[in-house]
């Protein structure tokens, strides 16, 4: 069992031109990453937008929880931070992995929402093959270190237009996976193969959910982005293509996701 979660377990950007009278915009990093990954964006976002990024437990600079963790007992830690400073209700984003953390929260504490942002991640559980995939990593990062999933990783993080247009985010992105430590990255490889299938809450929503997905994204493609929206009931569900980018459109295209999510925002008056 992980040991009760902490609000000291979970670090975070604010920004600093954060105004305490609008609803927080909280954002959960992908695997094997850091909140670093929306500094990016940060500076895109409407000044008067309170916006907390967090390191999740064991990643970034946050202490590890357990040396097993489930994604629940993640939301759970995230939810005693969120209390803990005052920053329910809020808009709860994640990107990739952190975006089935969101999907998580949502199971279990749909009323602290006011709405879910999920960027280039899915709602369906791990295939057959995935999670045999998962086991394969888990051992290579325990006998290999972080820079070997970080090579692994690699291929399929970016577009090649960022590759191109950008050079500098493929080098800070390199960074940031080989620093997360193996331990990290294996529990969270574990946690990911035992994810549920999330797609049934989505059906039964009350919370307005914004789907945000690279056009270029290898890992969570636009249909299955476009599937996310689609199980949402009417109305509820909004899709946003980023022409250009990969995975993680947070680092590569930080001006239009911050609009699309600000432009949500202030259409649903969040
Ligand atoms: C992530 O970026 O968080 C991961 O690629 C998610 C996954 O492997 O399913």
């Amino acid at each position: 069992m992980p040991t009760p979660p902490s609000p000291r377990d979970l670090l975070q950007i604010d920004d600093p031109r954060a105004a305490a009278s609008s609803t927080p915009l909280v954002l959960l990093h992908g695997f094997p990453l850091d909140r670093r990954i929306f500094a990016p964006m940060l500076p895109h976002l409407p000044a008067d937008m309170r916006v907390v990024a967090c390191d999740l437990p064991g990643f970034g600079q946050s202490p590890a929880l357990a040396d097993a963790f489930s994604l629940e007992d993640l939301a759970r830690t995230v939810r005693a931070f969120l209390q803990a400073r005052g920053l329910l209700p809020c808009v709860l984003g994640g990107l990739s992995m952190g975006g089935y953390v969101a999907l998580a929260y949502h199971r279990l504490f749909a009323a602290d929402l006011r709405g879910l942002v999920l960027i280039d991640t899915k709602s369906t559980a791990d295939t057959a093959e995935a999670k045999a995939n998962r086991d394969r990593m888990a051992d290579i990062a325990l006998r290999e270190g972080s820079s070997a999933i970080a090579r692994l990783m690699q291929p399929k993080m970016l577009s090649d237009t960022t590759r191109r247009e950008l050079p500098g985010v493929e080098p800070t992105l390199m960074e940031i996976m080989q620093a997360c430590p193996p331990t990290t990255i294996a529990a969270a490889l574990i946690a990911m193969r035992d994810r549920p299938d999330y797609t049934p809450d989505l059906a039964r929503t009350t919370v307005p959910l914004l789907m945000i997905t690279g056009a270029d994204d290898a890992i969570a493609p636009p249909e299955v982005g476009k599937a996310v929206a689609a199980a949402c009931p009417p109305g509820l569900g909004t899709y946003v293509e980023i022409p250009h980018a990969g995975h993680i459109a947070t680092m590569e295209r930080p001006k239009d996701t911050a609009a699309a999510i600000s432009g949500w925002m202030s259409a649903r008056l969040l």
